[in-house]
């Protein structure tokens, strides 16, 4: 059940994917910078929020008016402000939504990985009560609806004495106090809870990628100031607690849990709200599973380098002072709570390397799940199978789409964890040892990797920009690379098998002898 709805929200996914990819190319793929845009949208609210600031008056009677003002006398500036805090509102709501679903898709969100899912459910209330008090501080029919059915269900919990209600049943009762109260949540308690919220929700990440890159940013603030000079955001009429608010235009975004009010109960909002929040922070463990063991460190091989330490995408792993004896200074240690058993400390390992002839192949660090010895006997054994000139050995990440399409095809294929998990070592020992004439590794693009840096960290060994290094020994266009696992691109996967085929050396060889 769970996977058919990850299967059927990765589908939904890669019908989004393609657009996308195709008006912003790979790097700049919204898709790929959800979380990062959504802190993006947040500042462009921030600074838009702090012009409107300077000119709103927090009471009731002037609330509306200097609103106006800014729409209409100051719309070169104040009005454009307005509607960039709008849009950019409304921008945050539509990413957090695809950011969820793309958690749950790729599977980023369970067992050991559970602490960024839980920590994002308060954000997404916070966010709401942001967006829905800001609505009410406009004080027009919409804020007017917003205050009664927000009442409405503020009343229906067990903590008010008064009715909340009772505040709105004619101007007079409607007092500044309450206007100031909610000023003051939306423009500094809420707000100040958000950033201490996405601290949390990102703090256990290394390097957690909270900036888009700028030529993203610098669309992505062009269609929304597009957006406000051609719609500029405005107020409905005046609120009037005398009369009965007829129908209102709802920001769907924020709002669509209001017209339930009416339609069914608070009640009964409240039950899908709570019941959701709760099915969603327990999302992680259902159904519950068991990880496999974690990485363990080998002392015996470890010389405290740090490598690992600094690639684990987790922060899983420590340095500390030495406790063997030996002379290195320090010594990995792995948090096994954190760890994601992705292998990418293995892929860093400096000692990970299959060329030792004496003794068994026990790398610094390895992961028991599928050793370092295991890759390599797999290697060995998968190779064997190879024949002809142009023999291609192929790598994927294990249960990917490209696995299966790659066996279907009658290819070659090792599955590691993730690709981050194959140390430079393993390419040169495939290639200088002959087991293969050149080898394909596929994954997912960068900024989709369900392990976050697996293939960034891969595409930088190879490239010789980070440790370890491909030896220089070793051509790198034997290495092809194919970064993409949406079912779709799959085609092109295999189109670029087919190419690599054709560019091999040995290929010309191999047709004349085929023709003779
Ligand atoms: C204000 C709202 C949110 C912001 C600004 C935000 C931002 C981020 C950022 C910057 C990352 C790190 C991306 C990376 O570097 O790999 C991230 C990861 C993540 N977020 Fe959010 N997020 C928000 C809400 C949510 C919500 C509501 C959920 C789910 C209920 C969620 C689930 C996750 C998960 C599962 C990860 C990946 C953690 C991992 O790789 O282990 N986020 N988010
Ligand atoms: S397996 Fe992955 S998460 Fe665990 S320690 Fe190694 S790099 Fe970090
Ligand atoms: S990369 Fe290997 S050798 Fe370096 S600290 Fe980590 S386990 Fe030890």
């Amino acid at each position: 059940m769970l996977s058919l709805l990850q299967k059927a929200a990765r589908a939904g996914l890669g019908l989004l994917h393609r657009p996308l990819a195709r008006a912003f190319g790979p790097v700049e793929n919204p898709l790929n910078h959800l979380g990062a845009l959504i802190i993006f949208f947040c500042w462009i609210v921030l600074i838009s929020g702090i012009w409107l600031l300077i000119f709103f008056r927090t009471s009731v009677s002037g609330a509306f008016e200097s609103l106006e003002y800014l729409t209409y006398e100051q719309w070169y500036l104040g009005g454009i402000m307005r509607s960039l805090h709008r849009y950019a509102s409304d921008a945050a709501i539509a990413a957090l939504f695809v950011h969820i679903v793309k958690e749950f898709a790729f599977d980023t969100y369970r067992l050991k990985r559970w602490f960024s899912w839980v920590t994002g459910v308060p954000l997404v209330w916070m966010i709401f009560v942001l967006g829905i008090t800001g609505y009410w501080l406009v004080w027009d029919e919409l804020a007017q609806y917003v205050a009664i059915t927000s009442a409405e269900l503020l009343d229906r919990l067990p903590i008010f004495t008064d009715s909340m209600a009772g505040n709105f049943l004619s101007d007079a009762a409607m007092s500044d106090r309450f206007f100031t109260l909610m000023a003051f949540l939306h423009l500094v308690g809420l707000p100040i809870f958000l950033v201490f919220g996405i601290w949390l929700h990102v703090f256990r990440l290394t390097r957690p990628s909270i900036t888009p890159p700028r030529r993203l940013m610098a669309g992505t603030l062009l269609c929304m100031l597009v957006l406000s000079f051609v719609f500029p955001a405005v107020s409905q009429d005046k609120a009037d607690l005398a009369t009965a608010t007829q129908s209102v235009d709802l920001d769907w975004f924020y709002l669509h849990m209001y017209p339930l009010v009416q339609a069914g109960s608070p009640g009964l909002v409240w039950l899908l709200l709570v019941g959701i929040s709760c099915l969603i922070c327990l999302a992680p463990w259902l159904p519950p599973g068991q990880m496999a063991e974690a990485a363990i460190v080998d002392l015996e091989n470890c010389n405290g380098c740090q490598r690992c330490a600094d690639d684990c995408p987790f922060g899983a792993i420590q340095m500390q002072a030495r406790t063997d004896g030996r002379k290195y200074e320090q010594e990995a240690v792995v948090d096994s709570d954190l760890c994601a058993r992705c292998g990418i400390c293995v892929g860093s390992c400096p000692t990970a390397t299959p060329f030792r002839s004496r003794g068994s192949l026990i790398p610094g660090i390895d992961l028991p799940e599928l050793t370092a010895a295991d890759m390599r006997g797999t290697i060995q054994s998968v190779a064997e199978t190879l024949t002809g000139n142009s023999r291609i050995l192929s790598f994927s990440c294990s249960g990917s789409s490209t696995a299966a399409t790659l066996r279907k095809a009658g290819e070659a294929v090792v599955e590691v964890k993730c690709m981050g998990q194959l140390p430079p070592p393993f390419l040169d020992f495939i290639l200088s040892r002959d087991l293969a004439d050149a080898i394909l590794l596929t994954g997912c693009s960068d900024g989709r990797c369900r392990y976050r840096f697996g293939t960034h960290w891969t595409e930088d060994r190879i490239t010789r920009k980070r440790d370890p290094r491909l030896r220089k020994r070793i051509d790198e266009d034997r290495i092809c690379r194919a970064w993409e696992d949406y079912p779709e691109y799959q085609g092109s996967v295999m189109k670029q098998l087919a190419a690599m085929r054709k560019s091999l050396p040995h290929k010309a060889d191999d047709d004349e002898a085929t023709a003779a």
